[in-house]
């Protein structure tokens, strides 16, 4: 199954309309990104708790690691940088955490709320090597920025 972004857009604004709570609107994102495309194998939220710090907020998929430091893995390249990280082979990116042996490649997305503060990172893994396009980071970059930043 391959995702359609603008079906998934639709579906996400439907759902989440009207909705504030941040674990409300990212369990509802997760549940329909993950299931979306086969290419998902992991996906979820992690969430600003303190200055410099991320924790797991709503995945799907195994169990994801609790905590990660601005300092490390993808999740905190994406929160230190404030940018996207497309990552084809997560290998090769100096300090990535493997929450999983099979994982290949990573996309990870800044989350910001409508003041420009950054409030989680949105992490998918897949199986797959080199699994993620630019296309996956706009269209899901614009998803979130609908649900959190409007
Ligand atoms: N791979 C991420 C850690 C989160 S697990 O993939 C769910 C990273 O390097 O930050």
């Amino acid at each position: 199954m391959t995702v359609d972004y603008n079906t998934l857009a639709k579906t996400i604004a439907a759902l989440t309309e009207g909705e504030t709570d941040p674990v409300a609107l990212m369990a509802t994102i997760t549940c329909e990104v993950h299931h979306a495309d086969n290419r998902f194998n992991w996906t979820g939220f992690y969430r600003v708790t303190e200055p410099g710090v991320l924790k797991i907020g709503p995945y799907q998929g195994g169990h994801g690691c609790l905590r990660i430091p601005f300092e490390k893995g993808v999740c905190g390249a994406a929160a230190r940088t404030g940018q996207v990280q497309l990552v084809p082979d997560v290998d090769a990116f100096p300090g990535h955490i493997a929450c999983a042996s099979s994982t290949r490649s990573e996309l990870v997305l800044p989350v910001f709320d409508r003041t420009g503060a950054l409030i989680a990172v949105f992490d998918i893994d897949s199986d797959l090597p080199d699994a993620f396009t630019e296309e996956d980071a706009t269209a899901l970059g614009a998803i979130l920025k609908q649900v959190f930043a409007q």
